[in-house]
């Protein structure tokens, strides 16, 4: 065992820092980038529907890599039985917490009356939580907004807060704002809504024994560090998935773990490329892996040449080594796939 990987785990709330669930993009290839990056930083999959793992190909939806963990399986619905069937199954896989998806603002999802078109149903919510709770022996958690529609009083978001605790959830991921059931596409509603961070330092205050994680919007160290004065954990999506980067300094930063300060994007690049081996020797293509990291070299010179040469589907056929000693030389640099690969 090397001394990194026998450094004590930190004393921090296991909800600290997230990634969150992105449909199409926080895959199990994303997530492995990601922890790749930082070691205690929680990561989400994408929402998985009831009906897709009762139905569907649950291998194709649950598999994961190991090194994941801590990994966290999203799910949409609103049936209790059917949650409770679709979180053992994601038990039996070893996922680490079960989460409830109360804040996808997307027609199609409330269609399927689920999404954010439960927080107007928070003893439903309840009733969903305390049977997967039953069912499984792992954190439930929900990520929601603060409110739907126009609804805006910071009372709405309590109660549910505290109808749902009641079924047994401990951890509420808040995005801090409200999701607009009609009229705006689920992207306009991660970018119109305003922000109300202090709805969600409110509900740390009035619910000091649950964990609270602040969502939406986040994007540099200081602003995280300025939540975690407030709340218990932060989530960020668009951020860390356009700049993976970002999360180099997290672990020295937000989990005392100076460990991996010497990591290097190159190191990054070469452990995704013997990934991308594996990955074709199960039959898969290099470009469903290289999609996530395209914005690994943002901010240096050369980002953009490196991302050409990864972004180009001609050379679907061609080994991912010689893709990325390619890259590196449109960028400038050495050959990723030939630099020393950290653990
Ligand atoms: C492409 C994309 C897909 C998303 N899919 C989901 C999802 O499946 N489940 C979910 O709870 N939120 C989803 N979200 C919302 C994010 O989890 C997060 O709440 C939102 O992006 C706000 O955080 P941010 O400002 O840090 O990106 C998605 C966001 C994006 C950009």
């Amino acid at each position: 065992m090397t001394a990194e990987a026998s450094a004590p785990t930190p004393a921090f709330s296991p909800w600290r820092l997230n990634v969150a669930p992105c449909m199409d993009w926080t895959d199990r290839h994303c997530r492995l980038l990601h922890r790749q990056i930082t070691r205690h930083t929680r990561v989400y999959s994408e929402m998985v529907t009831t009906g897709a793992l009762l139905f569907g190909d649950v291998p194709r939806h649950l598999d994961f890599n190991e090194e994941e963990h801590p990994v966290a399986l999203q799910l949409g619905g609103s049936e209790p039985e059917d949650l409770a069937k679709a979180a053992r199954l994601g038990a039996q896989w070893g996922y680490d917490e079960i989460n409830l998806n109360c804040g996808c603002p997307s027609e199609r999802v409330q269609r399927g009356a689920f999404g954010a078109c439960l927080m107007a149903e928070p003893a439903l919510v309840r009733d969903c939580v305390a049977a997967m709770r039953a069912a499984v022996d792992l954190p439930v958690t929900v990520k929601h907004r603060i409110g739907i529609d126009q609804e805006e009083s910071y009372d709405f978001v309590r109660d549910f807060v505290g109808t749902v605790a009641e079924g047994g959830c401990e951890v509420f991921i808040v995005h801090a704002r409200n999701a607009w059931l009609q009229g705006l596409s689920p992207k306009e509603n991660r970018e119109i809504p305003p922000l109300r961070y202090e709805h969600v330092y409110r509900l740390k205050r009035d619910f000091p024994q649950l964990t609270i994680v602040l969502n939406g919007g986040v994007k540099t160290h200081e602003e995280i560090a300025a939540h975690l004065a407030q709340v218990d954990g932060v989530m960020l999506g668009r951020q860390p998935y356009h700049e993976p980067w970002t999360m180099a300094d997290w672990d020295a930063l937000f989990f005392n773990d100076p460990g991996r300060q010497g990591l290097s994007r190159e190191a990054v690049e070469a452990h995704m490329v013997a990934y991308m081996d594996r990955h074709i020797a199960r039959g898969g293509a290099w470009p469903q892996v290289a999609r996530h990291m395209l914005g690994l070299w943002n901010g240096t010179p050369g980002a953009r040449k490196w991302r050409q040469v990864w972004s180009d589907h001609s050379l679907k056929a061609t080994s991912p080594a010689e893709v990325a000693a390619r890259a590196s030389a449109a960028r400038g640099g050495v050959s990723a796939a030939r630099s020393p690969v950290s653990a």
